[in-house]
């Protein structure tokens, strides 16, 4: 089996509501590197108004952290990336070509909807995206109460050039019984292209690389892991998903 790769954490310290301190982050580091990955790409969100993070500052994040990996001898390699919110000044960032896609490759970006539903309007996006060689990452389809109500409109989502990951936190239960069994009943049907901690601390890691793991593992088996927390991780990260 190969080693893991994490694309979706709030690792970076002062950005988000994710690590408090460059100590949690490298304690969360120690714990992804002691479960078997030996990369994380550090998505800090980007919403209006909340967490306007822009590239360069997410960059210097990075540099810093992975700065203290090094120091504390941890293994594990960090990678720039963000989590934008779907909304109006994303499209402008996209459109103006100010996105920091994952492992700035160019070729993937993550990005999450609303909670409530579904937004409107998401083929134009996406098509224009895809103008741009850029294909949206969808984190947690399984947490978004459209898809709770019908997991079908996540399988829809597919035609649009959407990749899907799922939270290994659903899998625990830690979003509630209904994203739960959402996210087991989309694993069944094929939607996720990867699995991800999307952790906000050190307690949440623990629990995701632990609990997650183990009851995707139940569900997939072995080589379903691998795909989903190695060999399709390892294609988004390199920028070359086949299609
Ligand atoms: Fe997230």
């Amino acid at each position: 089996m190969g080693s893991f790769i994490d694309l979706h954490s709030h690792i970076l310290p002062g950005l988000d509501e994710g690590a408090r301190s460059t100590e949690e982050s490298v304690a969360m580091a120690k714990a992804f590197s002691s479960s078997g990955f030996s990369s994380v790409v550090a998505t800090p969100h980007v919403i209006t108004g909340l967490y306007p993070n822009k590239p360069q500052a997410i960059q210097e994040g990075v540099e810093a952290v992975a700065q203290a990996f090094e120091t504390e001898g941890i293994p594990l390699k960090l990678l720039p990336g963000a989590e934008y919110y779907w909304d109006f000044e994303f499209f402008k960032m996209m459109e103006n070509d100010q996105l920091l896609t994952i492992n700035g490759n160019g070729r993937y970006v993550l990005v999450e909807f609303p909670f409530l539903s579904i937004p409107r309007g998401i083929e134009e996006v996406a098509f224009k995206m895809g103008m741009k060689g850029i294909k949206p990452l969808l984190a947690h389809p399984e947490r978004n109460g459209d898809i709770i109500k019908d997991f079908r409109k996540a399988l829809d989502l597919e035609k649009w050039g959407f990749y899907l990951h799922v939270d290994l936190l659903s899998l625990c239960g830690v979003h509630g019984p209904d994203v739960k069994k959402t996210a087991e009943l989309l694993i069944k049907n094929n939607a996720f292209h990867a699995a991800a901690a999307d952790c906000h601390s050190l307690t949440q890691t623990q629990e995701a690389l632990a609990g997650g793991i183990q009851r995707l593992k139940k569900i997939v088996g072995d080589n379903g892991v691998e795909k989903l927390l190695h060999t399709n991780p390892l294609a988004f990260i390199e920028g070359n998903l086949p299609e």
